[in-house]
């Protein structure tokens, strides 16, 4: 065991990685290095409990922590993330390794509870309380990423009847605009080209009372002036608070990007309103419509649940139709999973799991050859890629370096050059070949104009109001809402 070591294992969301990100960086400002599991003094497992038996996943990873420290009790294991805050104390058991639990309020008090927690090994804490207001990190500074994410929001007011969410990470709470202005300026400086925003429901930032008076749109606009920024993307937003000014901020910014995750999670209107999602397939399909008037070229993801307690075949049907009429370049698809407290939990008339998986199956081959469709539709188009490392596939002496195009689609590519590191250059490209989720392209000319003036992300400008960010009240596009 090494001294003063950590190991980080992540599920679930880019919240929980970026979660994770900022635990790392500052343990390692207090002192402490990365390790492997069989060699840390402390083993954090920051967990997910969306879907998906994830006590079971929790369970197993401890095990297999077990297994590699030989149960060493020097071994200060703690579980983080959704699944603390769902099981609580009964993650504790005796004899065993776990001494900590670590809520998503509580992530800003975990290094010094590590630190604590090493020097008082009789001890147990347990950080699950949730905060009234969204409680600021603390930078840490990292290194340089192509594509930085940011975090504006925590938690979730909808409760959507199948949903754990807003139990495992309470309400909504929007973060201050200056504060994600600040951290977004600094991981520009530190190298970032792209940002992307994230909340469990991004689009409904500044709507909660614990807002500043901005509002998404006004944030997403000061966001895509700062100095150095190339792209600017945002997951995951809320069909039903897509205001006007959300729609019309693609026609205005010119760094955000023409790809939105826009889960849709059913297409029959009874469904939908039995998850309580607040939309209907109509709305939806406006949504869509509109986003394309503004964007032609704009690529939409989805989620969607099949097997929702009472999902009909002809309900199934019309989730099929949806996929087809709105043309989804990608989407993740789940088979509905009971959550403990949930409203969906208790309905009765569940779907036979085996109908469940069939219905998936179909969904996700109807997926696949539309995507296949889409991307076929590219070769032979000129783009830029965000290069945001090496390949894992390498060619013999040739390097093969991976990114994004702007509508998010990984992008394949082989850079001449074996010792010049290119991660985050921005490379015109001309795409060459469609594989079944990725693209290949070739190299068409000169790296892009680095627009990076990093040293001029100062203050902000003084001549603009006091709330840079702050807008009129949202009008929200879909009548439903
Ligand atoms: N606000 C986030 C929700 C995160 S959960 C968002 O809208 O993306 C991510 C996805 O998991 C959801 O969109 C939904 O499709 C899926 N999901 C959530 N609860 C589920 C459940 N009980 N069973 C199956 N899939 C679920
Ligand atoms: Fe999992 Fe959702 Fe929690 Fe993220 S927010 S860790 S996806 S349950
Ligand atoms: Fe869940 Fe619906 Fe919120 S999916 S996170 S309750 S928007």
């Amino acid at each position: 065991m090494i001294d003063k070591s950590f190991h980080i294992i992540t599920f679930g969301c880019q919240m929980n990685a970026n979660d994770s990100r900022w635990l790392a960086l500052s343990l390692e400002d207090r002192g402490f290095v990365r390790a492997e599991a069989a060699d840390a003094q402390v083993v954090v497992i920051n967990t997910c409990s969306v879907r998906e038996k994830p006590e079971q996943k929790v369970a197993s990873a401890l095990d297999g922590v077990r297994r590699v420290t030989r149960g060493d009790p020097r071994v200060l294991v703690a579980v983080a993330g959704c699944v603390a805050q769902q099981m609580g104390g009964k993650l504790f058991s005796p004899g065993g390794q776990v001494r900590l639990l670590i809520g998503s309020d509580g992530l800003v008090r975990a290094p010094g509870a590590i630190e604590q927690l090493l020097a008082e090994p009789e001890l147990r804490l347990s950080l699950l309380d949730f905060t009234d207001s969204y409680e600021e990190r603390g930078q840490v500074r990292g290194a340089p990423v192509p594509v930085a994410r940011v975090t504006i929001m925590q938690g979730c007011d909808n409760f959507c009847a199948y949903c754990i969410v807003p139990f495992t990470r309470g309400r909504q709470k929007s973060r201050a605009a200056a504060s994600v202005l600040e951290e977004c300026r600094a991981r520009l400086k530190e190298g970032a080209r792209e940002i992307c925003l994230l909340g469990q429901n991004v689009n409904a930032y500044g709507l909660d009372r614990h807002g500043d008076g901005s509002t998404f749109a006004g944030l997403l606009a000061c966001v895509a002036a700062l100095p150095g920024l190339a792209r600017l993307r945002y997951v995951t937003p809320h069909p039903k608070d897509m205001g006007l000014e959300d729609v019309s901020a693609f026609g205005d910014l010119a760094p955000l990007c023409p790809r939105l995750h826009l889960p849709l999670q059913s297409g029959s209107d009874t469904v939908l309103k039995r998850m309580g999602r607040k939309y209907d397939s109509r709305d939806f399909l406006n949504l869509v419509e509109r986003l394309r008037k503004t964007r032609p070229d704009m690529a939409l993801g989805t989620d969607i649940i099949v097997g929702f307690p009472g999902e009909s075949e002809k309900d199934f049907g019309d989730t099929l139709n949806m996929v087809h009429a709105c043309e989804f370049v990608s989407s993740f698809s789940f088979c509905y999973s009971d959550r403990p407290g949930t409203r969906a939990a208790l309905f009765p008339d569940k779907v036979d799991p085996a109908v469940s998986r069939e219905r998936l199956a179909r969904l996700q081959s109807l997926q696949d050859a539309l995507t296949r469709r889409l991307l076929e539709k590219r070769v032979g188009q000129k783009t830029e890629i965000l290069i945001e490392g090496r390949s894992r596939r390498q060619e013999a002496g040739k390097t093969s370096w991976q990114g994004r195009d702007p509508y998010g689609v990984p992008v394949h590519l082989v850079l001449s050059g074996n010792t010049e590191d290119y991660t985050g250059k921005m490379v015109p490209v001309i795409i060459t070949q469609s594989k079944k989720y990725t693209l290949m392209a070739q190299q068409a000319g000169g790296l892009c104009a680095e627009q990076s003036n990093f040293e001029k992300a100062g203050p902000l400008r003084k001549d603009l109001p006091a709330n840079p960010c702050a807008g009129k009240a949202k009008k929200n596009f879909t009548p439903g809402a």
